[in-house]
């Protein structure tokens, strides 16, 4: 008779549970908040160490000094003073700082918060730096191991509303652009007399990679576009005294102008495509060029040359005195530079990038900003 009234009690309280969870999704408010996760992508403007254990060249990594100075007191592989965009991210989003998942302690434990796949030197096309970066299908390839092993340890349902709740960030297509124009690397792959087809192999390559994390369950995806490369140090200590206005004009600025216009092409097209797919795509060409142009405004003094390096602009890429060029110099204030190196930025920077990515209701961010994604929840109750 107990065993009959415990039956009974216990298929009560099954039947409450399961309620419970039909009106949460008709609610939409009663299921706890979940913390989402974050997965990141794309090359040294996110990479936060990987290229620390892949077999590569000085140029392609950033662990030694100054790299890391200001933030964290050592050099961690971030192409940075201190922090790159995603920590800024993670740090907004209540998320630990995300290990590369290269690290030796990055593991399932961690996955619970997301990992970082990016790789400084990489593109959206295989040929990029081939051999010296990860690039971006094999940081898909990675993810799908990552998810592999969620799956097996929480169970495919709730490793599908774990995947679909996390956010994806992706930031890739400068080196794509930057090595085809300025290496006379035989490994290109289209003649870059003709810039709109070698934009929409990127693009393509870009879209088919948010396709397999979308495979996998992934929905929420934010996006940076490609800076006027032209206007970076490294490009304009080729041309000393240009203005901002000029080495816009040139030719790999203008590329990346053409992989503006087509990116929320892209992204819209998948929106129309794909159930539940959401995106953030973040104008970096614009923002960057604000900056740059107008230092003081956002709280810096100098936009155009470079903290840390040597020549016009500290534009030589010399940084820490490892990639050919021994001597460099080093700049006193960091916090009044936008670019630390003759690439990157400093953790002030990132931080104003970070900034655009995550509260952006302004016109650099749209039709969401991350914070948003970070929220939607619809998918709570979806399997
Ligand atoms: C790393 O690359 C160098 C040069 O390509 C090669 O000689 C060496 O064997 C590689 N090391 C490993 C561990 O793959
Ligand atoms: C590319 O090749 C051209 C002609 O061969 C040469 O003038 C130029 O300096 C080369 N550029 C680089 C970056 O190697
Ligand atoms: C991706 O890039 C490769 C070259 O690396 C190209 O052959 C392929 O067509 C591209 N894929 C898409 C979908 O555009
Ligand atoms: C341009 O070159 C001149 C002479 O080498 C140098 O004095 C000046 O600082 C350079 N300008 C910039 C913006 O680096």
């Amino acid at each position: 008779m107990g065993s009959i009234r415990f039956f009974m009690y216990f298929i009560l309280v099954f039947h409450v549970i399961i309620s419970i969870q039909i009106t949460c999704c008709q609610s939409r408010i009663c299921l706890p908040e979940k913390q989402a996760a974050l997965f990141i992508f794309g090359d040294s403007q996110f990479d936060a160490g990987n290229n620390n254990y892949i077999n590569t060249t000085t140029s392609a990594q950033a662990n030694y000094d100054p790299y890391g100075e200001t933030y964290f007191k050592y050099p961690t592989g971030r192409y940075s003073d201190g922090r790159v965009i995603p920590d800024f991210i993670a740090e907004f989003a209540k998320l630990p700082l995300l290990l590369p998942y290269l690290h030796p302690a990055s593991s399932l434990d961690n996955y619970i918060f997301g990992v970082n796949f990016a790789s400084a030197g990489s593109g959206a096309l295989l040929e990029t730096r081939q051999g010296t970066a990860i690039d971006l299908k094999t940081q898909a390839s990675y993810f799908k191991q990552v998810s592999k092993v969620l799956k097996k340890k929480l169970g495919d349902g709730e490793a599908k509303e774990f995947l679909a709740n996390a956010v994806y960030i992706i930031a890739v297509g400068d080196n794509d652009y930057g090595v085809a124009l300025f290496s006379n690397s035989s490994t290109t792959v289209v003649n870059i007399q003709h810039p709109q087809e070698f934009v929409n192999l990127v693009i393509g390559n870009i879209s088919s990679v948010i396709q397999d994390i979308y495979e996998e369950g992934g929905r929420k995806f934010g996006l940076l576009n490609v800076g006027p490369i032209n206007c970076y140090p490294i490009a304009r200590i080729f041309m000393n005294g240009s203005s901002l206005d000029e080495c816009q004009k040139q030719e790999a600025s203008a590329i990346a102008r053409l992989h503006r216009r087509a990116l929320p092409i892209m992204l819209q097209e998948l929106q129309k495509q794909l159930e539940g797919f959401k995106y953030s795509l973040t104008d970096y060409y614009g923002a960057l060029t604000e900056v740059m142009r107008y230092p003081y405004k956002y709280g810096f003094k100098e936009g155009e040359a470079a903290c840390c390096g040597g020549g016009s602009y500290r534009g030589d890429f010399s940084c820490g005195g490892k990639r050919g060029i021994k001597k460099y110099e080093l700049c006193e204030n960091v916090n009044d530079f936008v670019y630390f190196d003759s690439v990157h930025h400093t953790d002030k920077a990132a931080q104003h990038f970070a900034n655009l990515m995550w509260t952006g209701h302004n016109h650099f961010t749209r039709p969401y900003n991350l914070k948003q994604l970070f929220q939607f929840s619809s998918l709570h109750c979806a399997y």
